[in-house]
C-alpha cells in the first residue's frame, strides 16, 4: 500500500494590508462589529496586476523549497480556487510553465469553493495512493478581493487574498490518514456568485459577478454540519474528542471556528487561527494556516492534525493527517 505524507508546505500573503478602520470609510461598519462577530481585524489585498498564479506560485516555492525538492520531481498540480487567471487554461497549467515543472506532468484546478483545499488534497492523495503520482503540489489560491460587492457590508468585510501549498508525496507509512468529502446542491441560494460563463451570457459581470450571501443561515448550516464532520472523522479513525493534537479549520469566522474546536475536546490554543489577520481566504485558508503553524514551530512532526472546511455548494469536507 501506498501512502502519502506532507513534505512541505509554503504560503504567501499579499503585501498591501486592508483594516477594519478603512472598511468603515467603505460601508457602514465598525472594527467593532467586526471584530466581535467574525473575529477579523484586517486582510490582504492583491496588487492591481497580481493573479491566481502569481500568488499561488510564491507559496509553491516555497513549499518545494522546504520539502527539499525541485520543480523537475513534480508530476501533479492541483489548484483549488474560485478565482482562477482565465477561464483555460487552469491555473495548475499555468504553474505547470511558470514553476519549470516537466511537460506531461497532471495538471488542473478544482473548484468547491472554500472546502476546495481539502477536496485537492483528496484527490492528490489518491493519485498518490495508486501510483499515478509520486509528488504533488497541492495549492488553494484567492483573489476574493476581485469577486466582492464593496458596498455590500454583509460580505466585503470578510474576505480577503492569498495562497497557501503542500507538496505532497508517497510514503510508506500515512500520511494522510483518512479524507471524508461531502456536497449538497440544494442551498446555492445562501451562498453563491450569481454570474458565469454559460448562465451569465448575455450580461456583463457588474454587480452579478460578486459574491452573494445570506450569512446568519450559512452560520448555522456551518456550524451543524461541521459539527457532524467531526464526529464521521473521528468515528472513521477509532479516535474520541481530545485525541487529535492541532484543528487546523478553514477560517471564515472565529466563532465557528470555536464552536467546532469545542465539539472536538480542544482547547482554543489547540486550534491554529489566522483569520483575525488574513480573513477569509476561501480555498487558500487551511494551508496558509497549516503553514504558519509549521513555521512558528507549534505543529510538529508527527503531529495529528484535523483540517476541515464548509463553502458553497455547500461543499464540506475534512482530513485526518498525521503530519
Ligand atoms: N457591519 C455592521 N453591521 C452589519 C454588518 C457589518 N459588516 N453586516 C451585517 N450587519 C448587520 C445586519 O444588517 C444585521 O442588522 P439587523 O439586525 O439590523 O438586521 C446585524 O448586523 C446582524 O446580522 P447577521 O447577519 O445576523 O450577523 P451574524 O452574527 O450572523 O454575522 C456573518 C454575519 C459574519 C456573515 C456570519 O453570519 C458568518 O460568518 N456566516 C458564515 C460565513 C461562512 O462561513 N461562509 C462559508 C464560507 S465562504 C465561501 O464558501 C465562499
Amino acid at each position: 500500500m501506498i501512502h502519502s505524507r506532507i513534505a512541505g508546505t509554503g504560503s504567501y500573503l499579499p503585501e498591501r494590508v486592508m483594516t477594519n478602520q478603512e472598511l468603515e470609510k467603505l460601508v457602514d461598519t465598525s472594527d467593532e462589529w467586526i471584530v466581535e462577530r467574525t473575529g477579523i481585524a484586517q486582510r490582504h489585498i492583491a496588487a492591481d496586476d497580481q493573479t491566481c498564479s502569481d500568488l499561488a506560485q510564491r507559496a509553491a516555492e516555497q513549499a518545494m523549497a522546504r520539502a527539499g525538492i525541485a520543480a523537475t520531481d513534480i508530476d501533479l498540480v492541483i489548484v483549488a480556487t474560485s478565482t482562477p487567471d482565465h477561464v483555460f487554461p487552469s491555473t495548475a497549467c499555468r504553474l505547470v510553465e511558470r514553476l519549470g515543472i516537466p511537460g506531461g506532468a497532471v495538471a488542473f484546478d478544482v473548484a468547491a469553493a472554500c472546502s476546495g483545499f481539502i477536496y485537492a488534497l483528496d484527490v492528490a492523495n489518491r493519485f498518490i495512493q495508486t501510483g499515478g503520482a509520486g509528488r504533488a503540489l497541492v495549492i488553494g489560491s484567492e483573489l476574493f478581493s476581485r469577486i466582492l460587492d464593496w458596498s455590500d457590508r454583509g460580505t466585503c468585510v470578510l474576505f480577503g487574498d492569498g495562497a497557501g501549498a503542500v507538496v505532497l508525496e508517497a510514503a510508506e507509512s500515512p500520511g494522510i490518514l483518512s479524507t471524508h468529502l461531502h456536497a449538497d446542491g440544494r442551498q446555492t441560494d445562501l451562498l453563491n456568485v450569481p454570474w458565469g460563463v454559460s448562465q451569465g451570457y448575455e450580461q456583463l459581470p457588474g454587480e452579478r459577478g460578486k459574491v452573494r450571501m445570506k450569512g446568519n443561515e450559512v452560520f448555522r448550516v456551518a456550524v451543524r454540519t461541521l459539527g457532524g464532520l467531526v464526529d464521521e472523522t473521528l468515528a472513521a479513525n477509532g479516535l474520541k474528542r481530545g485525541d487529535v493534537d492541532w484543528l487546523i479549520p478553514h477560517q471564515a469566522n472565529i466563532r465557528i471556528m470555536t464552536a467546532t474546536a469545542k465539539k472536538l475536546g480542544l482547547p482554543a490554543e489547540r486550534m491554529v487561527s489566522t483569520v483575525a489577520d488574513h480573513g477569509n481566504t476561501s480555498a487558500a485558508s487551511i494551508p496558509l494556516a497549516l503553514n504558519e503553524a509549521v513555521s512558528d514551530g507549534r505543529i510538529k512532526r508527527g503531529d495529528l492534525l484535523l483540517l476541515e472546511a464548509f463553502g458553497a455548494g455547500f461543499t464540506w469536507g475534512s482530513a485526518l493527517i498525521r503530519y
